[in-house]
């Protein structure tokens, strides 16, 4: 299983929020976060000096997948949400160890 942990503009929740359902994903957590890459949260032709950060509203979304379906989610994501400009944002790809549904005990994938 992996953890597919997406950080984008908000304003691509909804398309988000589509694609992984046309990906059978099974749930997905959604937070409202603060942060900045490699612009520190300016825009490219502002050329900043110095130390200053500048952290943008974003969302971050994640859901956990079986492996099998970790490359065409990722590149899905680049397709649907993707517009080629700074912000679009980030996708980190972690390894689950395991998972259990509380409420039946079911472990692994059959807890997604
Ligand atoms: N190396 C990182 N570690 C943690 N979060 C990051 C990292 N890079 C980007 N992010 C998160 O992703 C959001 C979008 O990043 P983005 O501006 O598209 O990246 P970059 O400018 O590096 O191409 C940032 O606002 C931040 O919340
Ligand atoms: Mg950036």
């Amino acid at each position: 299983m992996k953890k597919i942990e997406i950080i984008t503009r908000q304003e691509k929740l909804n398309g988000l929020k589509e694609l992984l359902v046309v990906h059978n994903c099974q749930g997905m957590t959604v937070s409202s976060v603060m942060g900045c890459g490699r612009q520190k949260g300016y825009i490219p032709e502002m050329n900043i000096v110095g130390s200053d950060i500048n952290l943008l509203p974003k969302v971050m979304v994640f859901t956990v997948v079986e492996d099998d379906e970790t490359e065409e989610l990722l590149a899905d994501i680049a397709n649907v949400i993707g517009t080629g400009k700074a912000g679009d944002g980030k996708v980190f790809v972690y390894d689950i160890q395991e998972a259990m549904r509380i409420r039946t005990n079911e472990r692994g994938e059959k807890a997604l």
